[in-house]
């Protein structure tokens, strides 16, 4: 396996400056990171494929999101799900990092790291770096997560369908400046119980319903607060120092995805972070010249937890099929995913936004049973073409897919290693989706554990 590191051009930051600002940066970029990003609506197996590239790796970065994600991780017939945790916390020799852009809600973290180490994950602790810039996701936090949905289906008749973990109203907590991060945790606690309680009120004004009990809750936080303590750096240095010392191979693992980012996603049914490239630069402290692959991850057909637009969902026999076969049920709210055909209108436009470099194509193996297997090649709005995805959700419903159809291959595939193990149409298919995104397939997966996935070049 081999992804490129790029240390060629590394050198130590304490080399003295080179004679023009311009030289110098060009000459100095440091190493490169390698990301890893959702191209659909999430749940694309990105887990599994940073836990491939983990097996390498130094460092493991999350850079967004929080435990909305739900990442499984399959090694040794062991099942792991992370939520919080860098899914390379697998592999005892690498660092985990949980940057600045990430919100973490403490109880769930470390309900997530002893739940894995019952099975088996050791030391998680030790090698796990948290940034003191990231933001906390209180208990009512998600409440009101869950009182906004309450509101939303009121007021307009449907929600979002979050995952009330509460991070809508972290990430609004962190834009309007009255959030709380871990370095306010721990800090002077006076001051941060204050502007705790400032909080609470706030959110109360708003929603009078909700009842915090802050005594027991910073009693609480100050506990976590001392856990997590040993764990906490400067996490803009600690980056710095990772990307300017020794070569090291450093990987992001994105959470969410590009169709729920909020800025270019289906605006309003999304996420509140930027689950596509700029958020690894503003969510770690990385400079974009740092940036080197990216790759892009999407399901051999397309999948959505929640309420939204789903162009190619197949709201039918096939769309049952890949949910029954495919074990669609989200990791986080064990809810049942919506199904559709592989749409490349959607994928172009996650490449537009993200440049992958390589994408890995996961749960091939899904579609071994079809007769014919359906791609969305182009959106036409009244009658004509778009070169476009549609910002506004009125149109994007209302935007008609154009279909091409590829005969099944009905042969198993979960057993094979190699491109050459795969019946002809299936690599007719993967050959059709590399053109159709001018991207090259690196990987393909058929099947959930660390060795079923073939890795093409
Ligand atoms: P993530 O959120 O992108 O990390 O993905 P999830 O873990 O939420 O969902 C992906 C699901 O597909 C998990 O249950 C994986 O074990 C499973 N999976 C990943 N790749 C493959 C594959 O190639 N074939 C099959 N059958 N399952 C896969
Ligand atoms: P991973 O990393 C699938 C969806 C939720 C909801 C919307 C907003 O496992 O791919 P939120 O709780 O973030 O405010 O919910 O976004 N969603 C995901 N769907 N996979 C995810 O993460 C998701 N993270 C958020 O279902 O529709
Ligand atoms: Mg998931």
């Amino acid at each position: 396996m081999s992804f490129t590191w790029s240390a060629k051009d590394h050198k130590s930051y304490t080399n003295p400056p080179a004679a023009t600002g311009l030289k110098r940066a060009r000459n100095d970029t440091g190493n490169k990171v390698t990301v890893v990003l959702g191209a659909q609506w999430g749940d694309e197996g990105k887990g599994k494929v940073v836990d491939l590239l983990a097996t390498e790796a130094d460092m493991v970065c999350r850079c967004q999101g929080g435990n909305n994600a739900g990442h499984t991780v399959v090694v040794d017939g062991k099942e792991y799900d992370f939520h919080l945790l860098p899914s390379g916390i697998i592999n005892s020799k690498s660092i985990s990092l949980i940057g600045n852009g990430v919100v973490i809600h403490l109880p769930g973290l470390f309900e997530e790291g002893d739940k894995n180490e019952k099975k088996g994950l050791k030391g998680w602790d030790k090698r796990l770096i948290v940034s003191d810039r990231a933001h906390l996701v209180f208990d009512f936090h998600q409440v009101v997560d869950g009182l906004q949905e309450t509101q939303r289906q009121a007021q307009e008749g449907k929600n979002i369908g979050t995952t009330k973990k509460g991070i809508g109203p972290t990430y609004s907590s962190k834009a309007s400046r009255t959030g709380l991060r871990v370095c306010d945790l721990l800090g002077d606690f006076k001051d941060f119980s204050s502007r705790f309680k400032n909080l609470v009120q706030q959110y109360q004004s708003m929603y009078p319903s909700l009842t915090v009990d802050v005594e027991d809750q910073l009693k609480k936080l100050k506990e976590y607060g001392e856990r997590l303590r040993p764990m906490v750096r400067d996490g803009v240095y600690y980056m710095y120092e990772a990307l300017h010392g020794a070569p090291k191979k450093i990987l992001v693992e994105g959470a969410n995805a590009a169709l729920l980012d909020i800025d270019f996603g289906t605006y309003p049914f999304v996420t509140s972070s930027n689950c596509t490239v700029g958020g690894a630069c503003t969510g770690l402290g990385i400079p974009p010249l740092n940036i080197g692959d990216v790759f892009g991850v999407s399901k051999a057909y397309t999948t959505r937890v929640g309420i939204g637009a789903f162009p190619t969902e197949q709201l039918n026999a096939v769309g049952e099929l890949l949910q029954t076969r495919g074990h669609e049920v989200g990791v986080t709210t064990g809810r049942k995913r919506r199904c559709g055909w592989l749409d490349l209108v959607i994928l172009r436009y996650a490449h537009m936004i993200n440049g992958f470099t390589a994408i890995a194509l996961t749960k091939l193996d899904i579609l071994d049973v079809l007769d014919e297997i359906k791609v969305g090649v182009a959106y036409k709005l009244n009658g004509k073409r778009i070169p476009h995805f549609p910002a506004n959700m009125e149109v994007l419903h209302k935007a008609e897919v154009e279909y091409e159809t590829f005969p099944g291959w009905k042969t198993d595939t979960s057993a094979a290693r190699k491109w050459n193990d795969l019946p002809a149409k299936a690599q007719n298919y993967i050959r059709f989706i590399e053109n159709h995104i001018g991207v090259p397939i690196k990987w393909v997966g058929v099947g959930k554990s660390r060795e079923c996935m073939i890795q093409m070049f």
